[in-house]
């Protein structure tokens, strides 16, 4: 069923789809006796799923990564979708459109996308408040156990030594409303940002939001999410400030701008699309190196929400095996469909 859906909507132009099927879930679960049904299909509960992690309970492992829900408009949809957690965002202080359109391309033979956003996003005051429009119906009409992340990022136009501030005004604006937060310092697709990475940038950025975090009565888990294109020697130093910092974890990783890996794509097309982190099944190695990699060296101390080309249960498990806490999907969504999380919650819950 769904392989014909997703052939129709891979007619479409790819951001076009992605709003589409969006809306379309959105409006069905407007109606009890829709809702029901996408609810039966789609999501697979059972109480040994369930995941305790910093002070928060996760009704499954299962979540959607950073970049799908942007502004925090389908976390009904996505509820019923049976993820454990979404995590919204990048969220940036001001809101932006984004690079020019087209700026999303499938490579369908090889299950990958190439993105360059550039965190588009509606700003952190609207995106809060339907956050917390959002909280408030799930607290009275609607109950929901979907634990909701925020994935924040500084303006293109605010300069790398000031980046600091808008991390901070995002986290200061959000903390409220989410549940835990990641400091994205690795998407390919703002200029600079990934120069955050490094130490020193890094360490004034992430001791600033800690400082705010500390300074609540309930400080929230923080994270950093880290690219897959780093060095071992790059790696080591962000653990050394992960520890110092107290952060809770990494999300390893966000997309790759290596394109090093066999693809089916013809390399004309590649260079023609041109710019962009790719994601998906080629990504799935890479990341897994990574995270293995942080995993040994911190000896599985730190938590890790594994990101990177899960399509299938077994794919999550080997990266649970490896060291991850919790994965996220994303571009296994797009090709397999809105039963992801439901087989891979089986897989899991088949593999303990
Ligand atoms: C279109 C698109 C937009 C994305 N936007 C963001 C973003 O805004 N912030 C972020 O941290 N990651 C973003 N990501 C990265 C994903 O969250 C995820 O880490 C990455 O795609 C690897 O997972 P996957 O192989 O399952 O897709 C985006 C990915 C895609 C495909």
């Amino acid at each position: 069923m769904y392989t014909f859906l997703r052939n129709l909507m891979f007619q479409l132009e790819p951001e076009k789809a992605h709003y589409f099927a969006m809306n379309s879930l959105q409006m069905g679960c407007r109606f009890a006796p829709i809702k029901k049904i996408i609810q039966q299909n789609c999501s697979y509960n059972h109480p040994k799923l369930e995941k305790k992690l910093w002070g928060l309970t996760f009704k499954n492992p299962v979540g959607l990564g950073a970049g799908f829900d942007k502004n925090a408009i389908y976390l009904g949809a996505l509820d019923c979708l049976g993820f454990g957690f979404v995590e919204i965002g990048t969220v940036t202080p001001k809101p932006q459109s984004g690079n020019e359109k087209p700026r999303l391309f499938r490579l369908t033979k090889d299950k990958a996308l190439i993105n360059r956003m550039g965190f588009n996003n509606d700003g952190v005051v609207a995106i809060q408040e339907r956050l917390a429009m959002w909280r408030n119906k799930t607290n009275t009409k609607h109950p929901s156990n979907l634990i909701v992340g925020a994935n924040i990022g500084k303006n293109k136009d605010t300069p790398n030594e000031e980046a600091s501030l808008d991390y901070c005004l995002c986290f200061n604006s959000l903390y409220d409303t989410a549940d835990y937060f990641v400091l994205n310092v690795s998407s390919p697709n703002t200029p600079g940002l990934r120069a955050l990475q490094e130490k020193e940038a890094l360490r004034e950025i992430v001791s600033k939001v800690q400082n705010a975090n500390y300074g609540k009565t309930k400080p929230k888990p923080i994270l950093l999410k880290i690219a897959p294109d780093l060095s071992n020697q790059a790696i080591d130093d962000i653990i050394e400030l992960a520890e110092q910092t107290q952060l809770s974890g990494l999300v390893v990783s966000n997309t790759t701008i290596g394109r090093e890996t066999l693809l089916h794509t013809s390399k004309a097309q590649i260079d023609a699309i041109g710019a962009g982190g790719l994601s998906g099944a080629p990504l799935y190695q890479k990341s897994n190196t990574i995270l293995s990699y942080v995993a040994t060296q911190t000896q599985h101390r730190l938590p890790i929400i594994g990101s990177g080309g899960i399509f299938t249960g077994e794919q999550a498990v080997e990266k649970i095996k490896m060291g991850a806490s919790l994965i996220q999907v994303w571009t296994g969504f797009i090709y397999e469909g809105p039963g992801i999380a439901k087989n891979i919650c089986k897989t899991i819950l088949q593999s303990e």
